[in-house]
């Protein structure tokens, strides 16, 4: 089995947002965290994970780079059960920060995270997701295709990391500048669903259509974008 393929049976493994109820367990799902509440439960799995289990100092856990990436939040019914992030560069993404709450571990929560922060990285067009593995943790970032890079152990927040990258296999649908402008704005993450700007679209003949933008009657001239 490639690891495409053993990436898809996880994936399968635990539910996405938009999956059935019908389970007799609470049910799990993964979601890009897109509100202010939101991201406050990815930051709760995070302090609960790495400062209170681990002993990170707040200041190194909560680096200043949280408002410039992408959260993904797992749930477990509505419990925030785990956290990861991503942080985009020029020609790789980042993938950091998975924790999940120690009740909620060896769900598979974790896999379907790590998961779906691959297929928006692919999504997105990246080739590759570069990471910092704790040493004790190398074999669980394989499991996920990523591979030590040859270069020496160092350490940050009193652990030892190796810094691990997963190449990725370009996604048949990467998002890019032929794309239709609308799936383009779509929220994050939601590129094959209709985004609210489409709604524009319905409303073509009355709000945008009678704005007055001759100025002659103060009306402002204005687009969102
Ligand atoms: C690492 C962590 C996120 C794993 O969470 P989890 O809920 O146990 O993960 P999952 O249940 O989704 O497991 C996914 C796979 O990884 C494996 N795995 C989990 N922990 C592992 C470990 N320590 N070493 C090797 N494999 C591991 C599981 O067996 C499973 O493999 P399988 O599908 O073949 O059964 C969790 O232990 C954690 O939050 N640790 C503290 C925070 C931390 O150290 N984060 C990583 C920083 S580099």
């Amino acid at each position: 089995m490639n690891i495409f393929s053993q990436l898809r049976s996880l994936r399968e493994r635990t539910a996405k947002e938009d999956w059935p109820d019908a389970t007799d367990s609470p049910r799990s799902r993964v979601k890009i965290a897109r509100t202010l509440e939101e991201m406050m439960q990815a930051f709760a799995v995070r302090a609960a994970v790495f400062l209170n289990e681990n002993h990170c100092p707040y200041a190194e856990e909560f680096d200043g780079n949280d408002f410039t990436s992408t959260h993904i939040l797992g749930l477990v019914g509505d419990e925030p059960a785990g956290a990861a992030r991503i942080r985009y560069f020029g020609d790789f993404a980042t993938l950091e920060r998975v924790a999940v709450r120690k009740e909620f571990r060896s769900s598979g929560i974790a896999a379907t995270m790590i998961n779906e922060v691959i297929e928006i990285c692919r999504r997105k067009g990246y080739s590759k997701i570069y990471g910092r593995a704790d040493a004790s943790l190398v074999p669980f970032w394989e499991k996920f295709g990523f591979m030590r890079r040859p270069k020496p152990e160092f350490t940050l927040t009193d652990h030892r990391f190796f810094e691990v990258v997963c190449e990725l296999d370009p996604h048949p649908e990467r998002l890019s500048l032929e794309n239709d402008p609308v799936v383009l704005h779509r929220p994050e993450g939601n590129w094959d669903r209709p985004g609210p700007l489409e709604s524009t679209k319905e409303r073509s003949g009355t709000a945008a259509a009678t704005h007055d933008t001759s100025g002659a009657a103060g009306g402002k001239k204005h687009a969102a974008s």
